[in-house]
């Protein structure tokens, strides 16, 4: 093996590893990778430099705080009991566990693994289609929203906004009717017209025999860290109710306590017949996914004739070492409940003291999620750079944010202190005059 790389640097920022494709990344004008040694509660180290607050959860999947010794040793432990096994002609007791406490606290009473946030879209996806099928009432369009993001397999991206990201791939994505996202943020005294001519359009869609919408529950993240009310949500479900379309909420990021209820649905005050879970699940340790439905939902799949079968599955279905580190992730959530029900209250001053700054547009607050727009002038969105200069500030002051284009969000771990919380204001505070 070739490592004269990791003999001859020590991987400093100036160096692209000559083996790694990189996610999202542009190399041609990014800034190559820090090496991570370590990672401790909400601090992670870097090799020969000070620690970083990571203060967006790594990709909003660090739920208790990065090596997190409960959920470390509950993985270890199940390794060396059991690490894999197929899951078509076996079950095992943490996928069990993990299926009947997540069915009890969702409402949903059945369990569908699989291995990430696009998967356990593509699942509900492909459920919600198959079901028309199943009961002989084929049923074609899809109604998302402006905005969304569900992924990046190809059902996943054909749900999301068509944009940069997925524009090579563009004719090869299926038809989805979308509508606008009417998010709101504090002092925002039209929503309520916004949200009524999405409501008209939604219920014009609906004429059309519709299988699924999926939505974001409260909370769009890739699209812009961009919040609804939960009343705009109420008066969805309503409409697809009447429509008797089925009703997919996407909580990959929202889930297990983001925005300050365990699962945004449930702050949301509506009932999905479908939910699509991971980041979080299994607190952030290993990738896993799963999606949730209603039992009238499954029962459509059950009969002799084989087509009716859900044929998915993917080699690592339910993962014991996931299955255990989400129990575990489960445990300490029950265990400390206020933990994500207050958080809000810990962004909130911080917050308002930020919105008095002219650069800081349509401040926002969900439980641990706290966003503002950067205003800016030239081009707004993902490729705006004020979020990046701004991320190079708070980077040199001991803070990891990863902007939106201009949009800046924080999204700690729960285990976050009040001095880490602090720290990440004051470097955005600072950051800001300088821009
Ligand atoms: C709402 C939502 N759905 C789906 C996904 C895709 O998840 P994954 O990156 O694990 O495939 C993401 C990822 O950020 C997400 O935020």
């Amino acid at each position: 093996m070739d490592d004269s790389f990791h003999k001859d640097s020590n991987m400093q920022s100036s160096e692209w590893h000559p083996h790694i494709w990189p996610p999202f990344t542009q190399i041609k004008s990014a800034t190559p990778p820090q090496r991570i040694t370590r990672g401790q509660g909400a601090l992670l180290e870097i090799d020969g430099a000070p620690p970083l607050i990571d203060a967006i959860s790594s990709w909003w999947v660090t739920l208790h705080g990065h090596a997190n010794p409960y959920i470390a040793s509950a993985i270890s432990l199940q390794a060396q009991e059991l690490e894999q096994v197929i899951f078509a002609d076996f079950i095992h007791p943490q996928a069990e566990r993990l299926a009947q406490r997540l069915c009890k606290k969702t409402g949903l009473q059945r369990l569908f693994f699989s291995d990430n946030g696009s998967t356990a879209v593509e699942v509900a996806l492909k459920i919600a289609y198959q079901r028309w099928q199943n009961i002989n009432e084929p049923r074609n369009q899809i109604i998302a929203f402006e905005g969304a993001y569900h992924g990046d397999t190809f059902g996943a991206m054909a749900l999301g906004e068509r944009n940069l990201f997925n524009a090579p791939f563009e004719r090869m994505l299926f038809p989805v009717a979308r509508l606008p996202w009417p998010a709101t943020w504090w002092g925002d005294d039209e929503v309520e017209s916004r949200e009524n001519k999405v409501l008209a359009g939604l219920a014009n869609l609906l004429e059309t025999a519709t299988a699924a919408v999926i939505l974001e529950p409260l909370l769009q993240g890739a699209g812009g860290m961009s919040i609804v009310r939960p009343e705009f949500l109420q008066a969805i479900e309503k409409l697809v109710l009447q429509a008797g379309a089925l009703l997919i909420t996407d909580e990959v990021l929202t889930g297990f306590g983001r925005t300050g209820s365990l699962f945004s649905f449930q702050k949301s005050g509506i009932k999905p017949d479908l939910i699509a879970l991971s980041k979080g699940l299994t607190g952030g340790f290993l990738p896993m996914g799963v999606t949730m439905a209603k039992e009238e939902i499954f029962q459509t799949f059950v009969g002799e004739d084989p087509s009716l079968t859900l044929w998915h599955g993917h080699s690592f279905t339910a993962n014991p070492l996931g299955c255990a580190a989400a129990n575990a992730s489960l445990d300490l959530l029950e265990e400390s409940p206020n933990l994500y029900r207050t958080f809000e209250s810990r962004h909130q001053p911080y917050l308002e003291e930020l919105a008095k700054n002219p650069k800081v547009k349509r401040p926002r607050l969900l439980g641990t999620i706290a966003a503002f727009d950067i205003e800016v002038e030239g081009a707004k969105g993902y490729l705006n750079v004020a979020g990046k200069t701004l991320q190079k500030h708070c980077i040199s002051h001991g803070v990891f944010l990863r902007p939106l284009g201009n949009v800046v969000y924080l999204l700690p771990p729960l285990c976050i202190s009040n001095l880490e919380l602090e720290q990440c204001y004051l470097a955005i505070e600072s950051g800001l005059q300088d821009l």
